[in-house]
């Protein structure tokens, strides 16, 4: 079986990461393009360093939780073929033992040259005056920035991610809103396929009309419950 997953926020809040529109979300009270846009990096890029490093600090200091830890086992299952292609930039999936999560807004973990354009694990700090470690460029917002997709920007990976919807059997979404685009619209383009579509999240999302088939609860139950029911549909 071919499943295509597409995960948002609600998969790592219970390892203690903020998701972005809940009631303690990290766009609340606060104007998304100020931090996560070229424009706001470029107006005030002193509060979108401070911004990215505390995503940074809270992701090195929590661990995966266990639907971390069932999709790690999913890629492995005999009889599936996964493509998850998470909007999540921490690493709790590989941490979880995962190998080929898809991280479609890029990874906290990770900074770009803004001159070279090279890529490169980073767990430090970063600030207007943090050069580029492989070319040494610097500019008034420092050499480098976080490896995220902000708004404006092109997500990563879309080839791949067009080409899995038309291939896959089953779409799953766990644990994201489906408010934020392109990701928002994959379940449409799955279910054009006629691909069947479940959906895993703590309550209905505004889209969950969309889908054949809703599951609510936290996604560290949800989940290796689900898992589990197919790997005992795999095995008999
Ligand atoms: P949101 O914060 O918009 O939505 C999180 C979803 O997870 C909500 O529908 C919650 O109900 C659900 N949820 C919360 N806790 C959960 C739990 N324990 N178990 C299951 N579900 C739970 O986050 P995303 O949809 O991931 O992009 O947001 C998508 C993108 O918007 C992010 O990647 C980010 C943001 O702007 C960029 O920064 C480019």
């Amino acid at each position: 079986m071919n499943i295509f997953i597409l995960s948002g926020a609600g998969l790592s809040a219970e390892s203690g990461l903020a998701t972005f529109r809940g009631k303690d979300g990290l766009w609340m009270g606060q104007p998304v393009n100020d931090v996560a846009s070229l424009e706001g990096f470029r107006n005030d890029s002193f509060s979108a360093h401070i911004f990215y490093n505390e995503r940074r600090w809270d992701v090195l200091n929590v661990v995966p939780n266990a639907a971390h830890y069932a999709l790690a086992e999913l890629e492995n299952m005999p009889g599936v073929e996964l493509f998850h292609v998470t909007q999540n930039i921490d690493d709790l999936c590989e941490r979880a033992g995962a190998k080929h999560t898809v991280h479609m807004h890029g990874e906290i973990l990770k900074c770009r040259c803004l001159m070279c354009a090279k890529i490169f694990e980073w767990l430090d700090g970063t600030s207007n005056v943090t050069p580029c470690p492989v070319c040494g460029f610097t500019s008034e917002w420092g050499g480098i920035r976080p490896h995220v997709v902000w708004f404006g920007e092109m997500p990563f990976y879309m080839d791949r991610i067009e080409r899995q919807l038309k291939a896959c059997d089953l779409f799953v979404a766990i644990g994201t809103s489906g408010k934020v685009y392109p990701a928002a619209r994959f379940v449409k383009k799955a279910k054009r396929e006629g691909v069947k579509t479940l959906l895993i999240n703590k309550e209905a999302p505004d889209n969950h009309s969309l889908f054949d088939c809703m599951r609510t609860g936290p996604a560290s139950q949800l989940v290796p419950e689900w898992v589990a029911e197919l790997r005992a549909s795999l095995t008999v």
